[in-house]
């Protein structure tokens, strides 16, 4: 009795969360007339805290659109979106912006960091967009950055240091801020074999600590290593299938656990 968490009184059920991502019936259109492209058909979708899913699909399936409106940088021409029960539906440009700082964290296959910023102050860069006090910056960013295996390489440049390494700087970035979820697209697909394993490796132990992060791949590889795997078709999700409990080890640590 004593150790149990205190049941949420405005719920009414011990451990009632929202889950992260809430979609219903997305609808995405690009176009018009004989030009219209059908990106998503009506997808619905729900991953709870804690999970790891891996979202498959040839190229042109809809995976990018799909992460684009999960990640708000986008809205569905028709469908509900809740983001860690924020319906994101209502909010004005600026919440948006707010939103997106405060619950997600973003890695992309290009990296996409400053090409003249050290690896600390690319870290520290959500920081500060998120108002947290300068003093306070540097210490979070060298321990993001520690978290990841970088903490011989702070004042290292992105052309001094490996892909592997610079996708490395992404992830501390995307976590520094400590987002809800972590979205990640393609994040392997410039890196070589090597480099892809290490990252799964950091991603399995992000997961193993209570991340929850939505991938986009296709290779067979980086999805064995989610505790799930979506498979979008022409718009539509055609699989969703279990790898591993949401509430345990994903599968490259369920061994060791
Ligand atoms: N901004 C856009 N304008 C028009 N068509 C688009 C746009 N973005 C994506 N599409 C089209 O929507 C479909 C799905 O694209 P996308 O989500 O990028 O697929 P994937 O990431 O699975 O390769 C494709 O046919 C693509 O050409
Ligand atoms: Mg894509």
């Amino acid at each position: 009795m004593t150790t149990a968490p205190l049941p949420d009184p405005d719920v009414g059920l011990p451990h009632a969360e929202p889950p992260v991502v809430l979609a219903r019936d997305l609808v995405m259109t690009y176009g018009e007339g004989d030009a219209t492209v059908h990106a998503l058909r009506g997808v619905s979708l729900s991953v709870d805290r804690g999970d790891y899913v891996a979202i498959m699909g040839s190229s042109g399936s809809g995976k990018s659109t799909l992460l684009n409106i999960i990640g708000c940088l986008d809205a569905p021409t028709s469908g509900t979106y809740e983001l860690d029960g924020v319906d994101v539906g209502d909010l004005s440009d600026n919440d948006l912006t707010d939103l997106r700082n405060d619950k997600l964290g973003f890695v992309f296959q290009g990296f996409n960091l400053l090409r003249r910023t050290s690896a600390v102050r690319q870290v520290e860069l959500p920081l500060a967009y998120a108002g947290v006090p300068r003093r306070e910056r540097r210490p979070r960013a060298l321990a993001m950055l520690e978290a990841v295996g970088l903490g011989e390489r702070i004042d290292h440049l992105p052309t001094q240091l490996s892909g592997g390494q610079q996708q490395r700087v992404a992830v501390a970035r995307a976590l520094v801020t400590e987002p809800a979820l972590l979205l990640a697209d393609e994040p392997t697909g410039n890196l070589d074999s090597r480099s892809t394993d290490d990252l799964l490796g950091l991603f399995a132990q992000l997961n193993s600590d209570g991340r929850t992060i939505i991938v986009i791949t296709h290779e067979d590889a980086v999805a064995a290593e989610a505790k799930r795997v979506l498979v979008l078709t022409d718009g539509e999700i055609v699989e969703d299938r279990r790898q591993a409990p949401v509430d345990g080890p994903p599968p490259r640590l369920g061994a060791v656990a």
